[in-house]
């Protein structure tokens, strides 16, 4: 777990940063009191982030900051100032601070810059850990900080270095060909062409011609001589996606090439000799095909020198927010947009949805995000249907026709959130301890509904007309949820 110390002279503010903290990612969080308590406690604890009040009585925020740079250059400071005292800014980022938070702290800007600071701190612990960096076209990195994906990058890097054929294995939208691609742009083929092919796209008879060619005359219709992808692919990489489904005859074709690399065009009597890296790629269970007869086996143990297993998103959760803010990157300089981010909402239910559509899937919702959103962040109404009735959101709740959700805000007893109002703006919090559908999703009404009385001081009719509620469904979620509205007056 990473260990934050917020310093400030002001208890209420540490507390609205802790607090803020604890929506982005679980901290070990300590707070110090002024520059000489910081330093005290930087000296005997290992921190990974320091927040610090720049005005402070005893020791200035810019001079405790000089002395823990000293202390540990690693430890990311991040600056606290008054929004009309830039210069401190400046003077604090130059003096090696990450970089700095106006007062009065809005809450999105706090968990901008620590997500932008916990990146930062990511690449240099991985650079730590010696993953290798893999050479890949601007707009098609392999985005990954988890151990899971560690691992892929370090496969990805030793078969980048040898010419065995490749098998890489994972559901729908995991990466598989992005992958094929890392493999083909760090490998001595970079300088050939990447050549794909879908083997469940091209029709039985056509397929040896597909990937051998054929001469003039080799059969009906072939009026032409013509090249086959494997000569196409000469020097570089071959991409063979949903190889289970390559029909029977070819898979003993396709065996002898990798064994022999030489290939018969269709209708020719000559040898082609050919240099090509292959990689494959499936969804499918080969295991079992095996022992029905539709993959051979002979073939799978070819290709399975070194399989590489891609993990689903659901394994991975901790890449999450860096995909989503690749996308969102993305998305911004191909539609030339400004959407700055995900609102806490929406980042709680990526985080509590399972994935089934992985990294595709994820790509997408953002991308219809963006047809409804162009500045500011993703909003939750932004989101696509489908995506919001399988996370449980209706289509109906009020919540979609709040024009600022506000940032979840929670505090954390027992493994159940709690809900606490910041900004006189409603907020929610959802369990990630449990994921289930129909409990989270009353946990969540029930907040919702003591949110908004409290905000309506226990009164009904506002509560009802304010939040969207037709009053008879306030009243009937009331008594199932037995909250008492009185409880909610004046407080
Ligand atoms: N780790 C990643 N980092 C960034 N983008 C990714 C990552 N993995 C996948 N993507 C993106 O997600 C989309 C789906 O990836 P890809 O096509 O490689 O998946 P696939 O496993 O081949 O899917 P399918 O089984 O449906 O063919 C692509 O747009 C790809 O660029
Ligand atoms: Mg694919």
């Amino acid at each position: 777990m990473l260990k934050v110390l917020v310093v400030d002279d002001d208890a209420g503010l540490r507390m609205t940063v802790k607090n803020t903290l604890s929506t982005i990612d679980y901290f070990d969080i300590d707070e110090a009191f002024d520059g000489v308590n910081a330093l005290e406690k930087v000296q005997a604890n290992q921190y990974n982030i320091v927040i610090l009040d720049v005005d402070m009585p005893r020791m200035s925020g810019l001079e405790a900051l000089k002395k823990i740079k000293q202390h540990d250059p690693s430890i990311i400071v991040l600056i606290l100032t008054a929004y009309s005292n830039v210069n401190d800014a400046i003077e604090a980022v130059k003096n090696g601070a990450y970089n700095y938070i106006s007062k009065p702290i809005k809450q999105e800007d706090l968990v901008e810059i620590v997500d932008n600071a916990l990146s930062a701190h990511k690449m240099v612990a991985d650079v730590a850990a010696s993953a290798p960096i893999l050479n890949m076209d601007e707009g098609k990195k392999i985005i990954g900080n988890t151990s899971q994906m560690k691992k892929v990058f370090n496969i990805i890097d030793r078969l980048s270095k040898v010419n065995t054929p490749v098998l890489v294995r994972g559901a729908s939208g995991t990466g598989k060909e992005l992958v094929a691609r890392a493999i083909h742009a760090n490998s001595s083929f970079k300088d050939g062409k990447f050549v794909a092919i879908n083997c469940s796209a091209i029709p039985e008879n056509l397929f040896e011609s597909e990937l051998f060619g054929h001469e003039k005359g080799a059969f009906t219709g072939a009026d032409q001589r013509k090249i086959g992808k494997f000569q196409y692919a000469e020097g570089g990489t071959l991409f063979l996606d949903e190889v289970g489904d390559m029909p029977q005859l070819m898979q003993v074709k396709l065996l002898r090439v990798l064994q022999e690399k030489v290939f018969v065009p269709v209708g020719s009597n000559r040898e082609i000799q050919t240099n090509v890296r292959v990689v494959a790629a499936t969804n499918r269970p080969l295991e079992k095909m095996i022992t029905d007869g539709s993959f051979r086996e002979d073939l799978y143990y070819r290709l399975n020198v070194m399989p590489i297993f891609l993990p689903s998103l659901d394994e991975r959760k901790g890449d999450i927010l860096n995909l989503t803010n690749t996308f969102i990157r993305r998305f911004n300089k191909k539609q030339d947009m400004k959407i700055t981010g995900v609102s806490s909402q929406v980042r709680k239910l990526f985080e509590n949805y399972d994935w089934p559509g992985n990294i595709r899937e994820l790509e997408n919702i953002i991308e219809h995000a963006f047809i409804l959103e162009d500045t500011g962040t993703i909003q939750i109404r932004s989101l696509p249907e489908s995506f919001l009735i399988k996370s449980g959101i209706e289509l109906s709740d009020p919540i979609m026709s709040d024009n600022d959700m506000g940032s979840v805000v929670s505090q954390k007893t027992d493994n159940v959130d709690t809900v606490t109002t910041i900004d006189r703006k409603t907020t929610f919090s959802f369990s990630t301890e449990k994921l289930d559908f129909s409990s989270q999703k009353e946990t969540f009404e029930k907040e919702f509904i003591i949110s908004a009385l409290k905000k309506f001081n226990g009164r009904i009719n506002q509560t009802a007309l304010h939040a969207n509620i037709p009053k008879k469904t306030l009243l009937r979620k009331i008594e199932k949820y037995g909250i008492v509205a009185k409880d909610y007056a004046n407080k």
